[in-house]
């Protein structure tokens, strides 16, 4: 793929790294490439960061076909630049789009844009504790066209944006709603895919959420409302009498790469790691019988995120001491530590960008 590129010659002020928060500030330059009917994706380009111009009748704005993906650039202690597992973020790219009608992206073509754009912009990855670079890829479709058909034109869009903790609680426990009352995705719909749409159908619970002093909410089944799926912006993690268990992917969760290397770090460490179906019963009566031990969030943004607590309906469970359990910290050093280059990278997952 050749990437063009035009530099901004009016360079923005760098944000103060103790005071990031998540998703506010972005770095000078953008990733596009546009894709039309018959040509393929084409143009591909590195400009700097702009607003978008697009008629009011584009398709993205009618009924909601675009895709994202969420993935970090970090700057080693030995200065060098690392993604983490960008290869699995072109998969689910690809995924996602399936289910969408996007036309499919070259894996490839993919990371080689992640890596050309944050290579742009490598002076704005943040050095302090707990900061990176956010990337956000992104697909709209832009036809201008009302009928409700898949699009013949896309933009796909690398923006970034130097990031802090995803929760402004850092890594102190938060507290989680689980809702009973709306659903976000049931199988056969959406929710394995990272689409828009999903998040917009999660806003109503999240206000109510907020609301009573909850940071995020849990999703039950679509169905029944009885099992558990995932959190607004992470999967969920119990630890139960020494297992660790978290629901299995069964088409309306997203599967999270901080899943998946979760799963791999707590297999390789001996533990014993159940994918499968959780009722809210099982989790209220392992914490009425003292054998909920843990529970933990993980995701690119949130990273490995303690639950302190959990409300269900009448039910407010308080999990462990209030304090994050051993196994979450652990998690959240092994994991930080292959993404920062500071602990060994046994699985391979640390790419840097040369
Ligand atoms: N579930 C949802 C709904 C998310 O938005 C995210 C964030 O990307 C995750 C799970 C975690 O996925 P990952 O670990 O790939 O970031
Ligand atoms: C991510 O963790 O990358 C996400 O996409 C979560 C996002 C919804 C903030």
């Amino acid at each position: 793929m050749e990437i063009k590129i035009q530099k901004t010659t009016e360079f923005k002020q760098k944000p103060d790294q103790k005071h990031l928060g998540f998703g506010k500030v972005f770095t000078d330059h953008m990733f596009v490439m546009n894709y039309t009917e018959g040509t393929g994706w084409h143009d591909a380009r590195i400009v700097p960061y702009s607003k978008l111009e697009l008629d009011p009748a584009a398709m993205v704005f009618h009924y909601g076909q675009e895709m994202f993906e969420g993935l970090k650039a970090y700057k080693g202690s030995d200065g060098k630049v690392y993604l983490f597992r960008p290869d699995m973020n072109a998969k689910r790219t690809n995924a996602t789009n399936k289910r969408l009608v996007i036309p499919q992206i070259p894996e490839s073509d993919f990371v080689e844009a992640v890596k050309a754009i944050v290579d742009i912009d490598r002076d704005w990855i943040p050095t302090e504790p707990g900061t990176s670079l956010y990337i956000r890829p992104f697909i709209i479709a832009t036809d201008e066209f009302l009928g409700v058909a898949p699009s013949k034109t896309y933009l796909f869009i690398i923006i970034l944006s130097p990031s802090g903790a995803y929760y402004e609680s850092g890594l102190e426990p938060v507290g989680i709603w689980i809702e009973d009352e709306y659903v976000r995705a049931v199988r056969g719909g959406m929710g394995f895919a990272k689409t828009g749409g999903n998040y917009a159908a999660s806003l109503i619970a999240q206000v109510k959420a907020h609301d009573d002093g909850y940071s995020q909410v849990l999703w039950l089944d679509g169905v029944e409302r009885r099992y558990i799926e995932e959190v607004g912006a992470m999967n969920i993690f119990f630890k139960i009498s020494g297992k660790i268990v978290t629901p299995m992917l069964n088409g309306s969760i997203l599967p999270g790469i901080t899943r998946d290397s979760v799963i791999q770090v707590c297999r390789s460490w001996g533990y014993d790691v159940e994918e499968r179906r959780i009722s809210v019963d099982e989790l209220i009566e392992a914490q009425k019988s003292g054998k909920l031990e843990e529970v933990f969030g993980t995701g690119t943004a949130a990273v490995i995120s303690p639950v302190g607590k959990l409300r269900y309906k009448d039910d407010v469970m308080t999990i462990g001491d209030g304090n994050i359990g051993p196994v979450s910290q652990k998690l959240y050093d092994t994991i930080t530590g292959i993404q920062w280059g500071t602990a060994d990278d046994k699985f391979g997952w640390r790419i840097e960008v040369k």
